[in-house]
């Protein structure tokens, strides 16, 4: 078998191609079920994972081209008529694959509450004011360099039950292993990003594999 060290591909002695399998490195990403994570004692798999074979999606993604996403789907301010309530931010970063390599044209989609902590959804049981001009849903296509950038406003804190005063603060959901990890999931000020008089910035990179990927649950 020879491989294409530029495009990951190895292709067998009989010309077929050969996609690439990746392993799921043993101890980056918490484990599914975490007592002090009350959430996952339901619903982690009571079976072992049945690990299915990649083929072209698995590893190369939808191509969805940039005709679904529009500006506004990236810019949560302004996707109403007027202004959402709260301090207004841009996150930003790349999507990478293993040795750092960018991920062009993929989809990245957020969620958040609004400045009171409070989401859209009908299962939302928190006392906080919904906001009129803020729905907490965004959506980007990365570019050639993998690079997606949101505006949106910092999202509040709420409560969520784990335990006696649990709050959340501004956060992605995630249970984190060690420090490392943790980090890798801590976005970054950024004053040459931050705009005068209009947005703080912040930096987010989003590791796909590896040992240096992001932390997902
Ligand atoms: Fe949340």
């Amino acid at each position: 078998m020879t491989a294409d060290v530029t495009t990951s591909r190895t292709v067998a002695d009989s010309g077929k191609l050969v996609l690439p399998s990746y392993e799921r490195p043993a101890g980056l990403h918490p484990p599914l079920d975490f007592t002090g994570y009350r959430s996952t004692a339901l619903r982690h798999p009571k079976q072992p994972l049945v690990l299915l074979p990649h083929r072209l999606t698995e590893v190369t993604g939808p191509l969805l081209g940039d005709q679904l996403i529009t500006a506004t789907d990236s810019d949560l301010t302004t996707q109403h008529d007027g202004e959402p309530q709260g301090q207004r931010i841009i996150v930003t970063g790349r999507v990478l694959d293993t040795g750092g390599r960018p991920v062009p044209d993929t989809l990245i989609e957020i969620w958040q509450t609004n400045a009171a902590g409070r989401y859209r959804h009908s299962r939302e049981h928190h006392p906080a004011p919904l906001d009129p001009n803020f729905d907490g849903i965004g959506r980007a296509i990365t570019d050639s360099g993998g690079r997606y950038r949101f505006v949106t406003i910092s999202p509040g804190a709420y409560p969520w039950g784990n335990h006696y005063n649990a709050w959340r603060p501004a956060h992605i959901h995630f249970s984190v292993p060690d420090e490392e990890a943790r980090q890798r999931m801590v976005a970054s000020f950024d004053i040459e990003l931050t705009q005068p008089e209009w947005a703080l910035g912040y930096n987010w990179d989003i590791v796909l594999r590896g040992r240096g990927a992001t932390v997902f649950e």
